[in-house]
């Protein structure tokens, strides 16, 4: 399903007539009334899922110019939660992920990065973790090709040594039309002051959960700096 999705895009850049929905971001054509339908459809159920009605208690643990980071942990009132979950369904849906429950809820915090215009446009959720799994770097070189091969399969090589993590990524997402803006890079900085009470966690504390190719490459460059 995910592939046949990734053809219908790629298709649909290619070709005159492709349209970009400026609020859902996604791309059809608008020609095809099927293509019309998905779009319809997809559009309802996002801009329904990425709605911020705003709560009395919010968490909120960063404030910037375009918009707020708040909060959700496993103790908070119900509301949140289903909107953390509704939040995941949405990335997950886009990321291709078949797995819908979390493996550990209680040690899960999600993140919610909330514009000025009551949207939610970034999500990064967080687990407590004891250890990871380093992705190793590619040992022979390739061609772009064989390159972008290995990243639609996610054919990380990934060492047998366990290295020590408190903190588990298990998903960044940001909205597809407000990326590199900073908006994941300051997901993880409120993760790094807050997700420990009381200390600041290094890079070398975060694991990038089997990361996608974005994933990858934003994670490579984070980490770095
Ligand atoms: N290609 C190359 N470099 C990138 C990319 C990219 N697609 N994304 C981020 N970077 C690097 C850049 O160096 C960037 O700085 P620059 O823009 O000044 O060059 C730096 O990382 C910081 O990027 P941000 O702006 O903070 O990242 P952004 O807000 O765009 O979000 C994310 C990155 C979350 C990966 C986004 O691209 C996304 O949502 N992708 C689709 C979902 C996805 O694949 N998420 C990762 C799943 S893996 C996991 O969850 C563990
Ligand atoms: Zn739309």
């Amino acid at each position: 399903r995910e592939s046949k999705d990734q053809l219908v895009i790629d298709a649909g850049q290619k070709h005159f007539g492709a349209i970009t929905c400026r609020s859902c971001g996604m791309i059809y054509t608008a020609a095809s009334p099927e293509d019309e339908a998905q779009h319809m459809q997809y559009h309802q159920r996002f801009m329904e899922g990425i709605k911020f009605v705003g709560w009395k208690k919010e968490h909120i643990v960063a404030k910037f110019w375009d918009g707020k980071i708040i909060m959700i942990q496993p103790d908070d009132p119900k509301y949140a939660i289903k909107k953390a979950e509704e939040v995941r369904e949405l990335v997950d849906n886009e990321l291709g992920f078949k797995q819908t429950t979390l493996s550990c809820p209680n040690k899960t915090v999600t993140y919610l990065y909330v514009s000025n215009e009551k949207k939610i446009v970034g999500c990064l959720i967080a687990e407590q973790i004891k250890q990871a799994f380093q992705v190793l770097p590619e040992s022979v070189s390739h061609d772009l090709q064989s390159l972008e091969m290995l990243d639609r399969h996610r054919a990380w090589r990934c060492s047998t040594v366990p290295q020590t993590a408190i903190c588990g990524i298990s998903r960044v997402w940001v909205f597809s039309l407000m990326r590199r803006r900073g908006i994941a890079s300051r997901m993880v900085d409120a993760v790094r002051t807050t997700f420990t009470y009381g200390s600041y966690l290094s890079t070398d504390d975060l694991a990038f959960s089997d990361p996608t190719p974005d994933g990858k490459l934003f994670a490579t460059k984070y980490c770095k700096v």
